[in-house]
């Protein structure tokens, strides 16, 4: 069995909670009308997009797409990776894309590009965490849950050498 480190909390259950309410309430007025279509990116975003989703109360498509850039546990390769297409049709349609965390910004830069090629309406991000200090590639988000200092985090989602993506709240490692 892997030796886990202990959780150190840095973004409560409950905080998660308020906040991912505030950004469906948002998402929702913003999109009211529109053809909406939530892109997660796998398997990062999927505790997020699942709480974020049941926070929209639009009409909406789903998919994911899988990513991968942190090639060996706790560093950036630096090379993104799809290793999956999606099946919905974005045609026309206006993109979510749906991520755990912006940090370089090559991977939704990457996605980006990818689907911009089935010509969507437009497409927007949303993130949980933004990690400002890392970022390599000039890439804004549109809607952010938490701005984190350049800390590694796991849980909600996020992977410790592929585990605590179970965990409900944000953990950070302590040096
Ligand atoms: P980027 O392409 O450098 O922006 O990295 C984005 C991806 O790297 C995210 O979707 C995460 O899967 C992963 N990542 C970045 N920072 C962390 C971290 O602190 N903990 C766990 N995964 C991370
Ligand atoms: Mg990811």
């Amino acid at each position: 069995m892997i030796k886990l480190p202990k959780p150190e909390v840095l973004i409560s259950e409950s905080r998660i909670r308020r906040r991912v309410a505030a950004l469906g309430r948002k998402i929702s007025s913003d999109y009211a009308g529109k053809d909406l279509t939530v892109i997660f990116i796998s398997s990062g975003a999927v505790v997020f997009a699942a709480d974020l989703i049941r926070n929209i109360k639009l009409p909406m498509h789903i998919d994911c797409i899988r990513a991968s850039s942190y090639a060996s546990g706790m560093k950036s390769s630096g090379r993104v990776k799809l290793t999956s297409g999606f099946k919905v049709d974005i045609r026309g349609r206006h993109v979510l894309l749906v991520d755990d965390i912006l940090d370089s910004g090559r991977t939704l830069g990457r996605i980006i590009r990818f689907l911009k090629k089935y010509r969507p309406a437009d497409i927007r991000t949303c993130v949980l965490l933004d990690k400002a200090a890392r970022r390599e590639i000039p890439l804004e988000t549109d809607y952010a849950g938490f701005a984190i200092p350049d800390v590694f985090v796991y849980g909600y989602g996020l992977d410790y050498r592929e585990y605590c993506r179970n965990l409900p709240y944000v953990a950070y490692l302590k040096d």
